[in-house]
């Protein structure tokens, strides 16, 4: 086929919907995940969407030499899309180390592995958190970057870092970072969505998970930011648009389409929601009445952040198409499937 794909994470919330986009778009694919915070399982739900089961292999990416050997057996594919890294802001506060270790070394043993394999294309998983308490909204991609509250969102921001010098020392390598805004939703089949591990700490699931009455009550962490209803505002993407913009970035990437060698673009709606407005708009779409407290604000949240969404549409040619009602629909749907699918073969 000559157009295979690397998706480490692959079996992740956004790495799963990536790879239903791209193998509908023909697009081969190979999952490596060591499944640590996903499931398998996966596979046979993107089966049941695409009808195509991809490959894949659990690895540890952190083990460079394993890294390497699977790389080694796939010189043929024309690039990588690197989601696998852990990604709970308050556990890395709490565990830096962990995160510093799984995030960096794994980054580093991808990059080693692809680049001495002769892969030379990248896509890197990246998060609007790089730009800390922007000054400017809504944020472009010039924006400053700051150093970030938690340790990992320092690992993203250092990953970019390490991609700048990698792409500076090379004639050959080439990368698209990929800042994410805030991801909800799921796959309007209801076969994949985000299956956060514990107790979430986003508010999309703890939303749907207080609505099932998994979690006895919602806590809003704060109604005293200078915001239109004192809540913070945050730019909600629905996981599809997101994985779409992906397979439209690989396709800018293999075509040898870019304008540099290392371009960063946000994925965003440009459309700032607060948490009481995304209550509001789930009580709406579900008829549920949720059940929710005020509580103190949560260390490190910032404010507002939206996007600028004109470079992604300049360059790119793409812009999110879903809105918020149908991100809150598809979230509800899969948190009631979910439980149905736990208990069928799927
Ligand atoms: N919130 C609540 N109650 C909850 C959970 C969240 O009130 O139980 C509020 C938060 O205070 C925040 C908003 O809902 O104002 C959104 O919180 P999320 O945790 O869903 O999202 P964040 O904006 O904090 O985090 C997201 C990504 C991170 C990324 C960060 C960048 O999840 O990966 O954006 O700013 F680092």
């Amino acid at each position: 086929m000559g157009n295979k794909i690397i998706i480490t994470g692959g079996c992740g919330y956004i790495g799963s919907h990536t790879v239903v986009e791209l193998l509908e778009n023909n697009f081969e694919v190979l999952v490596l995940d060591d499944l640590s915070n996903s499931t398998e399982k996966t596979l046979e739900r993107i089966e049941k969407i695409t009808g195509v089961k991809p490959q894949f292999i659990q690895v540890d990416l952190k083990d460079a030499s394993k890294t390497n050997a699977i790389f080694s057996k796939h010189k043929d594919a024309k690039a990588v899309i690197h989601f696998a890294a852990h990604k709970a802001v308050g556990e890395s506060v709490n565990n830096p180390l962990k995160y510093y270790k799984n995030n960096l070394y794994s980054l580093l043993n991808v990059l080693s592995a692809q680049t001495e394999n002769g892969i030379d294309n990248f896509i890197f998983s990246s998060s609007a958190t790089v730009y800390g308490t922007p000054k400017i909204l809504p944020i472009t991609e010039k924006n400053e970057t700051q150093r970030p509250f938690s340790a990992y969102g320092n690992t993203k921001k250092i990953a970019e870092e390490i991609l700048e010098d990698l792409i500076n020392s090379s004639d050959s390598f080439a990368a698209i970072s990929l800042r994410y805004f805030n991801p909800i939703g799921a796959h309007d089949s209801g076969f994949i969505g985000e299956l956060p591990s514990g107790i979430p700490n986003n508010l999309m699931p703890y939303i749907t998970q207080t609505a099932v009455g998994v979690r006895e009550k919602l806590m809003v962490y704060g109604t005293d930011y200078p915001t239109k209803d004192g809540t913070p505002v945050r730019d909600y993407i629905h996981v599809v648009d997101l994985a779409k913009a992906h397979v439209i970035a690989v396709k800018r990437l293999i075509n040898k389409k870019q304008d540099e060698a290392f371009e960063i673009f946000n994925l965003g709606t440009g459309s700032g929601f607060s948490v009481l407005e995304v209550i509001n708009s789930f009580e709406a779409v579900s008829g549920i009445q949720l059940k929710y407290e005020v509580t103190a604000r949560r260390p490190g949240d910032v404010p507002q952040l939206f996007a600028s969404t004109a470079l992604a549409k300049e360059k790119l040619g793409w812009s999110a198409e879903k809105s918020l009602d149908e991100m809150i629909s598809s979230s509800w749907k899969w948190e009631q499937n979910l439980r149905a699918l736990e208990n069928s073969k799927l």
